[in-house]
């Protein structure tokens, strides 16, 4: 299938490590040239040779996405660059920060304020993209209860209701909105990795309820968000899209 991004232009917050990374790579093995950022300078120059390496437009830059002045900013010269923008992916998450104001300060901020601060400031630039996508990344702890009531799951349910919202507001401006919610991600570096080392008996929990053979990789999420990403997926939008090997016990109508 030709899934017909060869050519467009991605941004995507968070791309030098599991999910965001895998999406970026595998967008680019599609022809897709890459703005991204990550707070690791080292790490942001090393995924900008990657990229080049698969002959495609690379820009990385070093960034905290919590700064919303400096995000903006960003936000605002990779939209211009080029004469436009296709695809935008907030990947960025404060993770599972717990309970406490300061943790769902941070989740409010990093899940659901930073995907809406840039959604909204790009709406012009993915107007005028005859193929404006944007993936916002959600998470099955929005809608499972096997979490515990940190402030990660709210604000991953808080990103579904607001992706919803926007998806109806903007269609009329050919722009398509969906959400990408992924079960538990296995990745070296990743927090599973973390709890695996750490807690394994809640790493066998979690993986043995992923009911394909255990946890999903990155690349498998990328896949999936490559293929929503694209022209193919035209016809979508204002969905909710699970990739969590099984991992959900939820009924969604
Ligand atoms: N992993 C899972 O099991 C899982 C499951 C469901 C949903 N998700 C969602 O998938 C997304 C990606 O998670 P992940 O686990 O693949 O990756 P991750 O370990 O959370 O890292 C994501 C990337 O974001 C960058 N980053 C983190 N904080 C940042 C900040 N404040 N400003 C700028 N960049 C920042 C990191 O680089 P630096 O540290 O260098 O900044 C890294 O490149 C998140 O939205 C997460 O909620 C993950």
């Amino acid at each position: 299938m030709d899934l017909k991004l060869t050519g467009k232009r991605a941004l995507i917050t968070g791309a030098t490590r599991g999910i965001g990374r895998a999406i970026a790579l595998n967008l680019a093995d599609e022809g897709v040239a890459i703005s991204f950022c990550a707070r690791t300078q080292k790490d942001v120059e090393a995924m900008t040779k990657s990229l080049q390496q698969k002959g495609v437009k690379a820009h990385g830059t070093a960034l905290d996405i919590r700064d919303a002045k400096a995000y903006l900013a960003w936000i605002e010269a990779e939209g211009a660059r080029e004469g436009g923008l296709d695809i935008f992916i907030p990947n960025v998450s404060a993770g599972n920060a717990g309970s406490g104001d300061a943790a769902w300060q941070a989740n409010f901020e990093g899940d659901l304020m930073h995907s809406v601060r840039g959604a909204e400031a790009l709406l012009p630039v993915l107007a005028r993209s005859s193929a404006a996508s944007i993936i916002l990344i959600g998470s099955v702890a929005a809608a499972e209860t096997a979490f515990g009531p940190g402030a990660y799951g709210p604000m991953k349910a808080a990103l579904a209701s607001y992706g919803k919202l926007l998806a109806e507001a903007v269609a009329p401006h050919g722009i398509r909105v969906n959400v990408l919610s992924p079960g538990p991600v296995y990745f070296e570096g990743g927090d599973w990795h973390r709890v695996k080392q750490q807690q394994p008996e809640l790493y066998n929990h979690f993986n043995a309820r992923c009911l394909l053979g255990g946890m999903a990789t990155a690349d498998e999420v990328a896949r999936a968000a490559v293929f929503l990403a694209s022209p193919a997926a035209a016809a979508i939008t204002g969905s909710t899209l699970l990739v969590d090997r099984g991992f959900s016990h939820a009924i969604r109508l």
